[in-house]
């Protein structure tokens, strides 16, 4: 009899973690394990995931959804997500958030490095690309088991805008995007279409532009309306690669994955198409791109790249 697998989330006291939670359990995907760190005598994850807990009477799923502080509750978990972290503030840029959130991102990813050393890891902790180098230093892994989430989240986004502009179903829209998680990313309308007719068939190219750097601008779009971060499409994106991983589903997704060459970058993990399956990432799609593509994507590799800089000066042991 196949075991159900077993995902845990480290943050999940948060908005983002809880809500993957929530997409998790609402696909049965598997048993759910929330970490979050304590505040005074509370465990409010443990309020959280029993809260969850509680809706599978309505909802129909099964799944064991427990909480903890230690660690040792993850043991044997093929996927952990991390969300533990501060998100942005309006105002703040991804970028502002990196002195503590690396600090947080390397403490949590040794604890998975000792009690899930098999686990995938999907960082969405930001700024996320810098995030997920540190955490493949703190935990050793090989690169095919630390995957960042953005591109599914940015692409997520993309389709969204078009879908509106187009009053099509968002199921027809299909779109690529590569680059790290920051306004630099880089959408590309080449790649992008409707049951697959060109976007161009029906819509300009100015108000495609629009849409670009609205896109672009998606994570901020969000903090000035709430004050916060989003969490239902970023813990949505995540758990399609959570799912992409446990059905060893092979989709190409666009994650934050190491490339060795790829797109002419080399050791910078960075929003790239890549084929998600049992083994993680299995292998980066390396696209021909023009060389005003090119051009966009090297500029947000060189961003991406003075980040992970930031962290080996803020945390000399990961460089
Ligand atoms: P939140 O503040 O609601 O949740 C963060 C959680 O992390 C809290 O429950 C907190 O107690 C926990 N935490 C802090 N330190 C911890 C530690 N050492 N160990 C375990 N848990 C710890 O924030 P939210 O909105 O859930 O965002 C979480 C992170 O995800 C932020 O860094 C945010 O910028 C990022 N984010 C990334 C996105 C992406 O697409 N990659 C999209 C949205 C948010
Ligand atoms: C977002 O894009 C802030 O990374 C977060 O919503």
């Amino acid at each position: 009899m196949p075991k159900r697998a077993k995902i845990s989330i480290i943050g999940a006291g948060g908005n983002v973690g809880a809500t993957c939670a929530l997409w998790a359990a609402s696909k049965e995907l598997g048993d759910i394990v929330g970490i979050d760190i304590r505040i005074n005598d509370m465990l409010p994850v443990d309020g959280r995931m029993l809260d969850l807990a509680e809706a599978g009477p309505v909802e129909l799923f099964d799944a064991n959804i427990t909480a903890s502080d230690d660690y040792a509750a993850i043991a044997g978990s093929e996927v952990v997500v991390v969300t533990a972290g501060l998100p942005r503030k309006p105002g703040m840029s991804r970028d502002d958030l990196i002195g503590t959130n690396v600090k947080i991102v390397k403490s949590v990813s040794e604890n998975i490095a000792k009690h899930a050393p098999d686990a995938i890891v999907i960082i969405v902790s930001n700024p996320l690309d810098a995030m997920v180098y540190t955490a493949w230093k703190a935990t050793g892994f090989p690169t095919h088991r630390i995957i960042g989430q953005a591109g599914c989240l940015d692409v997520a986004r993309f389709k969204t805008f078009i879908a509106m502009e187009t009053g099509f179903s968002v199921e027809d829209i299909n779109a690529l995007l590569l680059g790290g998680h920051g306004d630099d990313m880089v959408p590309l309308p080449r790649f992008t279409n409707i049951s697959g007719i060109p976007v161009t068939e029906f819509i300009s190219e100015d108000r495609l532009n629009e849409i670009v750097e609205r896109t672009k601008k998606g994570g901020g779009e969000i903090v000035a309306k709430m004050g916060t971060s989003g969490y239902y499409a970023p813990a949505s994106g995540t758990i399609q690669m959570v799912e992409a991983i446990i059905k060893d589903k092979k989709r190409i997704l666009p994650c934050a994955a190491y490339c060795n060459g790829e797109f002419g970058l080399n050791g910078l993990f960075v929003g790239v198409p890549a084929v998600l399956g049992a083994g993680g990432v299995e292998k980066i799609i390396d696209v021909k791109l023009t060389d005003e593509e090119q051009k966009l994507m090297k500029a947000s590799a060189d961003h991406v790249a003075e980040l992970v800089d930031v962290v080996k000066k803020l945390a000399p042991d990961l460089a």
